[in-house]
């Protein structure tokens, strides 16, 4: 491949990366707050958000549910069915996930008001028969796909689901979540970037270092942006990006896996703000395991989930690690190593990072054209004016 200009690599068709471009935008770049009202908070709950995975919610249990900075409440019904309704119970505001799931329906622990699915309360125990119908709280559209609960919190019909493709193929889907003690926005940027691989993850951990970059473009599509990678050898692999938080892309099995079953996975990677100084990270993967090696696969990996069970939390250990408690090479055995090497860089980053000392170069070029996107939407939301119609992606593109 011949070389590239710093020129032809800055040269995507989602953005022109002068500065002087980047400042028209530039009274929109309040990404990190997402509470309700922001700016970046509207453009989030455009899109289906993963709340949970769904093997953490069984039937009949019900939680509370932190995200963006919002609290709700979170259940299972007896059918099956996951929703989400507002944190508190009217009559005299306790907390709703203390209740009893009791068919499809949420009883408060308090005095016993009991609300559907669909917020409508449909018993008071202690009041008279018309009251109940006269109270309803928020209930907020839920859905489950590929392992994990998404909801809509946004305004208006939902925009279609699934957003994305389920898996294609043999195999089975894995979902996992970890936590973040930093913003996410930090995180989604690191979805951009590439190069971060060589030296955060150096230590060891899940990712095999490149001879060379790849050279990468990035275009804005009807989805989001798709970014093409091209080694030196020819090899191109596409990575789409859905606006405003989900990247598809292959990664590296855990490192305790490797070896067992495949060695990377076909993954969608979501950043999922708490507040503004927490988020956490869903993973919903496709597992592509040969015909007869399921029963093998499977021992393996409950193995590593014991593992992964008896270990610290990553986030923990990341945290000490910035506090010059430990270094990476003392945790160099735990089986998600990746998810340390991760959290103390974009942790190391501050708890909200500060970009206006930074300092980007062609490195970054995905980076900017994704931030050039969310100031622009955002811009359109504070003006009041359409905002593109994101599309879902239909299959991967080829
Ligand atoms: S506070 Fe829920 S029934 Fe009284
Ligand atoms: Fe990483």
């Amino acid at each position: 491949m011949p070389a590239v200009t710093a020129k032809e690599e800055m040269n995507v068709a989602v953005t022109d990366l002068k500065p002087r471009a980047r400042k028209a935008s530039a009274g929109y770049t309040d990404f990190e707050h997402t509470g309700p009202g922001t700016l970046a908070g509207k453009f989030m709950r455009s899109a289906w958000q993963p709340i949970q995975r769904s093997q953490d919610l069984p039937a009949g249990r019900a939680k509370p549910l932190r995200i963006m900075s919002e609290n709700f409440t979170l259940f299972r019904g007896e059918s099956g069915v996951a929703q989400v309704l507002a944190q508190r119970c009217p009559h005299r505001g306790t907390q709703l996930s203390a209740g009893w799931v009791e068919g499809d329906t949420l009883r408060c622990l308090y005095h016993g008001w009991r609300y559907d699915a669909t917020g409508q309360c449909v018993e008071q125990p202690s009041e008279d028969a018309a009251f109940a119908a006269k109270v309803r709280i928020a209930s907020y559209p839920t859905r489950e796909h590929l392992g994990l609960i998404f909801a809509y919190f946004g305004e208006g019909e939902p925009p279609a689901f699934p957003h994305i493709p389920a898996f294609v193929g043999e195999g089975r889907v894995e979902a996992s979540v970890e936590y973040f003690p930093c913003n996410f926005f930090q995180c989604w940027e690191n979805s951009f970037d590439e190069y971060h691989v060589h030296f955060t993850h150096r230590t060891g951990g899940m990712h095999p270092r490149y001879p060379q970059m790849p050279h990468m473009t990035y275009t804005e599509t009807e989805y989001g942006i798709l970014r093409r990678s091209e080694t030196a050898d020819g090899k191109v692999r596409l990575s789409p990006f859905l606006m405003p938080n989900v990247l598809r892309t292959i990664v590296p099995s855990p490192n305790a896996m490797q070896g067992h079953g495949p060695s990377v996975r076909d993954s969608y990677l979501m950043k999922v703000p708490v507040d503004d100084h927490n988020h956490v990270f869903f993973i919903s993967q496709h597992v592509r395991i040969r015909p007869g090696e399921e029963a093998v696969y499977e021992e393996k990996h409950l193995r590593y989930l014991e593992l992964r069970a008896k270990a610290r939390p990553p986030h923990e250990l990341g945290l000490e690690i910035l506090a010059g408690c430990l270094t990476l090479t003392d945790v160099v055995e735990h089986p998600y190593l990746a998810v340390i090497e991760d959290v103390v860089a974009q942790g190391g980053q501050g708890t909200i990072a500060d970009r206006s000392q930074e300092r980007l170069g062609r490195s970054d070029t995905g980076i900017i054209a994704m931030r050039k996107i969310w100031s622009r939407e955002m811009r359109a939301i504070a003006e009041g004016k359409p905002t593109k119609q994101w599309q879902p992606l239909l299959k991967m593109p080829e």
